[in-house]
């Protein structure tokens, strides 16, 4: 009896189960046929992310008006207007401006990091290609105009997402990742740099390792906020800090500080007097591979805002006026120019229908006494990471990977190219 029972109900419950799987299948290629034009696996890869990644809540107010848009196109989902959104709709109007190309950096690369002190700028590390990474800073000369001297970093310092902060002499240089591609876990080793003497020293170690955390000196302390965790997706709001001096942390350990209101990595961290700015930055990045020796970077769902936090000096944190446009990667591309920051391409929010990703070809600034945005100039390309200096009426980005061209803000080259423009506000 019972036998025939399961020999009974097996063929039905493998009816139903196929009916069920035909079904689901018939509403995924529905969905991928109204929703985007790229191949299959493209919109399977990123539906799949999309469906089981519960690490990321959207914010739907970040979607605010191109949600609509999406819906409206769905309506039409033959004539989708490809060429309406085929990326350049992210563009802002922004005035033209001038470029002048100067002797390009030694070597190219993107995720690096920059610190300028007076008539240098000290570029660090980054990856050459996402299968080779560095692990040297070239340093700029201002005043000459040329790339001078190279210097080697610790074997033992992260490549690429590195937070990183100047007191002005000594360079700190927080957590990171080493090696190329997706490597996961993070270091969370810490080094220093003193700028006169080119010598490294160790440093306390970041309580747990980040991927490209939000890193200032502010108000005597070293602050590291933010970043990616361990598995390089998750965002933190974790926030610490440690007493510094002349290159030195002043106690043991970090202190645990009141958590930054929305996690993740890539934001730009400004200090003005005594307020600290967090801007721009994302929820998710890449990951490696499940099981791929070689950490192999494979897309994850991300949520590009435009989120603008000001921390004052009794550690309440503020939300200000975001930026014109969701915008990451800006963890070097900013300066600071009386009392505004001028803030120079990045990446924001994919094409909502070909889930593309756009980079930013921008010039932002941001009023601290109004509190206000504006765009206030066209970079030679859309470029992100790129880094950023000022020096005697010029304001310069070096490095970064650009777009495709004109009409494709799709990444493309890694560069060494160097520019500059007039800059004055
Ligand atoms: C949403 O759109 C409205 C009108 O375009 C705008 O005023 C508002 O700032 C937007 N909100 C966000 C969070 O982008
Ligand atoms: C930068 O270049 C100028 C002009 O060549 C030179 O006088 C100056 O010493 C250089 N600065 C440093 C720190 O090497
Ligand atoms: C800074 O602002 C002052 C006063 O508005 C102006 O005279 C000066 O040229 C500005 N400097 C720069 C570098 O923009």
């Amino acid at each position: 009896m019972a036998r025939n029972k399961q020999i009974s109900t097996k063929p039905t419950t493998l009816l139903l189960f196929i009916t069920v799987l035909v079904g689901v299948i018939l509403i995924f290629k529905y969905l991928w046929a109204s929703s985007s034009s790229t191949s299959v696996y493209t919109s399977l890869h990123y539906n799949w992310v999309r469906e089981n990644n519960d690490l990321v809540t959207l914010n739907p107010s970040l979607f605010n008006h191109s949600t609509d848009k999406i819906l409206e196109l769905k309506d039409k989902k033959d004539k989708i207007p490809e060429r309406l959104l085929s990326g350049t709709f992210a563009d802002l109007p922004a005035p033209e401006t001038e470029w002048e190309e100067m002797a390009p950096a030694p070597v190219p690369r993107l995720d690096g990091a920059s610190i300028q002190i007076n008539e240098l700028f000290y570029v660090f590390s980054g990856y050459r290609t996402l299968d080779e990474v560095h692990s040297h800073v070239d340093v700029y000369n201002f005043t000459s105009n040329q790339w001078g001297e190279s210097f080697a970093t610790p074997k033992q310092m992260a490549n690429s997402h590195l937070g990183m902060a100047t007191d002005g002499r000594y360079i700190y240089v927080v957590s990171g990742q080493q090696g190329p591609q997706c490597r996961t876990p993070p270091v969370a080793e810490t080094f220093v740099l003193d700028t006169q003497t080119r010598t490294w020293d160790s440093f306390p170690p970041l309580p747990e390792p980040r991927y490209a955390p939000a890193t200032q000196v502010w108000r005597g302390r070293l602050h590291v906020m933010g970043g990616g965790k361990e598995n390089r997706h998750t965002p933190s709001t974790d926030h610490w800090s440690i007493p510094v001096k002349n290159g030195k942390a002043l106690e043991k350990t970090w202190r645990k500080e009141v958590p930054i209101p929305r996690g993740g990595p890539h934001r730009a961290c400004v200090p003005a007097g005594d307020r600290l700015y967090v801007i721009g930055g994302q929820e998710g990045d890449f990951m490696p591979k499940p099981g791929s020796p070689i950490f192999k970077c494979s897309r994850r769902h991300e949520v590009v805002y435009g989120d603008v936090y000001m921390l004052d000096d009794r550690m309440e944190w503020h939300t200000m006026p975001p930026l014109p446009k969701p915008d990451s990667h800006i963890e070097a591309s900013w300066v600071l120019l009386n009392n505004s920051i001028v803030i120079a391409g990045g990446t924001t929010e994919k094409n909502p229908v070909t889930k593309r990703m756009i980079l930013v070809g921008e010039l932002f600034r941001f009023d601290l006494d109004l509190k206000k945005w504006h765009v206030i100039g066209k970079l030679p390309y859309r470029v992100k990471t790129t880094q950023a200096a000022y020096w005697n009426g010029w304001f310069y980005i070096t490095s970064g990977q650009r777009d495709k061209g004109p009409d494709n803000p799709q990444p493309k080259k890694v560069v060494a190219d160097l520019w500059r423009t007039k800059l004055s506000l």
